[in-house]
């Protein structure tokens, strides 16, 4: 069962990749994820990532495109899950060409839909684990040692681009390029949107009957 994850930041996301890979073995591909771990590693795509990611933009599709292109080739037959990979119609449409090149097909395109005034108080409240990247929130999930992650022990911080301003930028760029891929993966199927309010195990439970599997 390969997917595709999309919907607008804040809407659990990444949140619901986590339990995916967890409950069911897939792999999460994570445009955002990579990005910055490439930039925790100083690599040359972080160097040209950073600005970007730090004002709440798009990173230019030929950087995105070639790096999702070499996840694909490494999947070694395991399914996966696209997690804020498409975000405009041009990545939409590569990864077409991509998946057809490699003989691989989206099963279900998945949109999580959560209204606007829900996702400024998911993104600043958000918090992260500098270490092993778990996610938290200040209320709806914080950590028992405040600082310190549960997992791994490390420090837990807030994501530079979770601050107002820069989430505000994310929020415009989600409306401007992202949404219209509403319509493209609907006309497109199997599409379904999943109601992406409530707990994250409600959440988690709406995908797992939309997409027919036993969690
Ligand atoms: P990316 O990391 O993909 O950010 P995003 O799309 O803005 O999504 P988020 O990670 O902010 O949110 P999420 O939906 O995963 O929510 P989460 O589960 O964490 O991208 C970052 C940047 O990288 C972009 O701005 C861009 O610069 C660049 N980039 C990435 N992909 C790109 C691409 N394809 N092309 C070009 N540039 C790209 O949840 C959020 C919070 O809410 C957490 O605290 C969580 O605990 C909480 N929460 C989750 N679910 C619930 C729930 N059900 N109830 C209560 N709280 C909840």
């Amino acid at each position: 069962m390969n997917l595709i994850l999309f919907g607008p930041p804040g809407a659990g996301k990444g949140t619901q990749s986590a339990l995916l890979i967890e409950r069911l073995g897939m792999r999460q591909i994570s445009t955002g994820d990579l990005f910055r771990a490439a930039i925790k590693n100083q690599t040359k795509l972080g160097q040209e990532a950073k600005g970007y990611l730090d004002a709440g933009k798009l990173v230019p599709d030929s950087i995105t495109i070639g790096l999702v292109e070499e996840v694909l080739l490494d999947l070694n037959g395991k399914s996966f899950i696209l997690d804020g990979f498409p975000r405009n119609v041009t990545q939409a449409e590569a990864l077409e060409q991509l998946l057809k090149a490699l003989k691989l097909k989206v099963d279900k395109s998945v949109f999580l839909e959560v209204p606007m005034s829900m996702l400024l108080g998911r993104l600043t409240g958000r918090r992260v684990c500098k270490n092993c990247g778990t996610t938290y929130h200040i209320e709806s999930k914080p950590t028992h040692k405040e600082g310190v992650c549960d997992v791994c022990g490390g420090p837990v911080i807030q994501r530079p681009d979770d601050k107002e301003d820069v989430i505000r930028t994310r929020l415009e760029t989600y409306e401007n390029s992202t949404r219209p891929l509403k319509d493209y993966y609907k006309a497109k199927g199997p599409y379904v949107e999943i109601d992406g309010t409530g707990t994250s195990e409600q959440v988690f439970e709406r995908i797992t009957r939309a997409i027919q599997v036993k969690a």
